[in-house]
């Protein structure tokens, strides 16, 4: 039989152990404040933003919220951006990603202080990560890892593949799965878009974590019996449904669900984990700026 793993089970306590460590803070007189700064016009994006609010609330973190018109100039978000890194009540800055087109990523990613980057996409904790010492490790793996750890899938020694290269997913899971340490400890293949016989070096994967971002990439006959599928994608496929598309993920469920130990849905998997990831990002750096130990790594 196949285990389908429950995101939202395991972000609930995520999120329950979190709003603990609020209280820790509270004691110290600190209440943990988090920015999210929106510049699109994006649906999706919008959702993904005021979910992150809500979350907020639920724990006891200060929610503060920014929308800049996404046609301003990026000088506009690079002021709200040094406004945030000035205040004492932000301990967590997210720039909803992407921005648009005019607005270059990586210096608005380089024009967050390093300490406030609960992403951690800022090149210094890209390096951290990297170097084994992460600061804020990135939501979405970081979520990936404590399923894995929720469900009892051992990492050490076993072959996992990442199909996907990203700065948001792939290219942080995979430092993330090659660490020493619990959660680490596996031979990590990454494959991506110009992977020759992607095939091959899925059958041998024990744990696959599909995030190519490719509607239902991979499939049941590509997996090795057994394996753990985690599946990062969320998709918008046209579809006769009532709002005339679907969401779907990089995996299709129907013939991976056959094949595999274990898999996550979509949604219902990855996606409520990459948000209570956020949470416990924003906590530790509440923690590290006012020196109180909320006992997170
Ligand atoms: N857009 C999609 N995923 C993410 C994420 O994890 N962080 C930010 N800032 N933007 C995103």
């Amino acid at each position: 039989m196949t285990e389908v793993i429950d995101g939202e089970a395991v972000a609930a306590d995520v999120r329950a152990d979190v709003a603990d460590r609020v209280e820790l803070l509270e004691h110290a007189g600190v209440t943990p404040g988090l920015a999210t700064v929106l510049m699109s016009d994006d649906a999706a994006s919008e959702t993904y933003v005021s979910m992150k609010q809500r979350d907020c609330e639920e724990v006891g973190i200060e929610g503060i919220h920014v929308e800049i018109d996404p046609d301003a100039p990026a000088s506009e978000l690079y002021g709200t951006i040094d406004d945030l890194n000035d205040r004492d009540d932000v301990h967590g800055i997210l720039v909803q990603l992407p921005v648009p087109e005019h607005v270059d990523t990586r210096q608005v990613l380089r024009r967050i202080d390093p300490e406030k980057d609960v992403d951690g996409f800022h090149p210094e904790n890209v390096g951290r990560l990297v170097a084994g010492d992460a600061r804020f490790k990135p939501c979405t793996p970081h979520g990936v890892q404590k399923l894995l750890e929720a469900y009892d899938v051992e990492t050490e020694g076993a072959d996992a593949v990442v199909v996907g290269r990203s700065d948001i997913v792939g290219k942080p899971m995979a430092n993330l799965l090659i660490q020493k340490g619990p959660g680490g400890n596996a031979t990590t293949t990454v494959c991506h878009s110009r992977t020759r016989d992607l095939e091959a070096k899925l059958s041998n994967a024990d744990i696959v974590v599909a995030a190519a971002g490719i509607p239902e990439f991979v499939d049941g006959s590509m997996l090795k019996p057994g394996a753990t599928v985690i599946d990062v994608g969320i998709n918008k496929v046209d579809a006769e449904t009532e709002k005339g598309y679907a969401l779907v993920g990089d995996v299709d469920y129907d013939s991976a669900s056959e094949v595999a130990g274990a898999i996550t849905p979509v949604p219902g998997g990855v996606g409520p984990m990459t948000r209570a990831m956020l949470l416990y990002n924003t906590v530790k750096a509440a923690g590290i700026r006012h020196d109180v130990d909320v006992g997170l790594r």
